[in-house]
């Protein structure tokens, strides 16, 4: 063996916001149905932000649940990488509000833009962080308020997407197991695939692009869709093939949570019934790259994952991305629910601007139908950010 130092999960934790967007509920809005949501996504329903909640703050719950779960002080946090595409602000990157919130005074904070697959991506730094000896605990989150970047007009992309976060703790180690192999890519010729073009410097906000509702994400459903089914199987197969494994060495694989139907298509790409693939699609549709870490949470606290576990992340995205992790799982399962236990979310609160507030960030469409009776209330523009009455609910399953 090297000097070389191995990357082993010790914490994970997640976040998902109360109020549940259903298929039923979409059917208001756009000509779309539950029949065929379900049948050509497997999505039933997906979670959506409070006005109060950012992409920081569902990290910064997620991130002190990881920390807890892990036995270890927010302070004892070398470097946090936040994978989002939604972030707070363009500056300074929600990293950087999350370590405030979790209250790190020493850690290096930056976000990671790769999409879909960010949180992989962020996982791998994280691991040549601490292979490198330049890190001993990397708080790796995945954090995404995408339901402020859709266009409730657009059948083919509102119904997708949801909000949540998820968060692991990567520790330093010389004991066997922890992150085995890595394969990362990206092809730049599906760079229009998905997107989201205005806003940058290519063309930054005015009056005339939000005329042209070119704030809201774009997709090439079937090229993304073609891209996806070829790409994940592959990327896994490599990263397995790096910790010297076999597919069927692997017990669980964590993809992200897209569209069941390019779940299966790896399953068979992989040559593995489906009950090695975990899903939760169906509770949260595509959270982007919080889709990976909420899924692996959710999976290990089942009791899905166990001490010696092989198991496989992967994931694919705008870019186009894709990433995969093979890790063999060292820490206890159980720890899951001491950290869940230990953050309430409505502690957690993300410091804001003394001269400055925001516009209400809920879609006014989405707002609308919220605001009907029976569906679930969103508190809405009457919210003060940081004052958490409005939205004191159970946090999400
Ligand atoms: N309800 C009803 N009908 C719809 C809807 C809807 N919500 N959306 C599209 N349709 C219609 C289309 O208009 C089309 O109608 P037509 O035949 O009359 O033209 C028909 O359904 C079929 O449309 P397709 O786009 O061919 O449907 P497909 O089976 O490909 O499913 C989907 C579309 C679900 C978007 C699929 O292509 C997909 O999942 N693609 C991958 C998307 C993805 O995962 N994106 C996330 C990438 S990750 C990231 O980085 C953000």
């Amino acid at each position: 063996m090297s000097e070389l130092r191995r990357a082993h999960v010790t914490g994970w934790g997640r976040y998902a916001p109360a109020q549940v967007l259903t298929n039923a509920d979409l059917e208001r809005m756009v000509d779309t149905s539950d029949e065929w949501i379900v049948s050509r996504t497997g999505i039933r329903e997906r979670r959506v932000a409070a006005a109060h909640e950012t992409t920081a703050s569902m990290g910064a719950v997620a991130a002190l649940r990881a920390i807890r779960t892990a036995g270890i002080e927010p302070d004892e946090i070398d470097l946090i990488l936040l994978a989002t595409l939604t972030p707070d602000y363009w500056m300074p990157s929600t990293a950087a509000l999350v370590k405030e919130a979790i209250g790190n005074t020493r850690a290096a904070a930056m976000d990671v833009a790769a999409a879909c697959s960010g949180f992989v991506y962020a996982f791998a730094t994280a691991q040549a962080y601490i292979a490198g000896g330049m890190a001993r605990h990397v708080l790796v989150i995945g954090s995404e308020l995408l339901t402020r970047f859709l266009d409730y007009t657009d059948r083919s992309t509102c119904i997708l997407f949801g909000d949540g976060a998820g968060a692991v703790v990567l520790s330093a180690s010389d004991e066997p197991g922890g992150s085995l192999g890595i394969e990362l890519t990206t092809e730049p010729q599906g760079a229009y695939m998905i997107w989201l073009p205005a806003g940058g410097a290519k063309s930054p906000p005015s009056a005339e692009t939000i005329a042209r509702g070119e704030h809201y994400i774009r997709m090439e459903g079937n090229q993304t869709y073609r891209f996806a089914t070829k790409t994940m199987a592959t990327t896994a197969l490599e990263s397995i093939r790096r910790a010297g494994l076999d597919p069927s060495d692997i017990g669980l694989f964590i993809p992200h949570q897209a569209n069941i139907r390019i779940v299966e298509a790896v399953a068979k790409g992989l040559n593995l019934p489906m009950d090695r693939m975990y899903v939760n699609l169906d509770r949260y549709g595509n959270t982007s790259a919080a889709s990976v870490p909420i899924a692996l949470a959710e999976a290990v606290n089942e009791g899905r994952v166990q001490v010696g576990d092989r198991i496989t992340l992967v994931a694919f995205g705008a870019g186009f991305t894709s990433a995969a992790v093979t890790v063999e799982w060292t820490a206890d399962p159980a720890r899951g629910a001491i950290g869940d236990a230990a953050v309430d979310p409505s502690d957690v609160r993300v410091r804001l601007p003394v001269d400055w507030d925001s516009v209400d960030p809920i879609p006014a469409a989405l707002a609308e139908l919220m605001a009907q009776p029976g569906t679930v209330d969103v508190p809405l523009d009457d919210v003060v950010p940081g004052e958490p009455e409005h939205a004191r609910q159970p946090v999400g399953r």
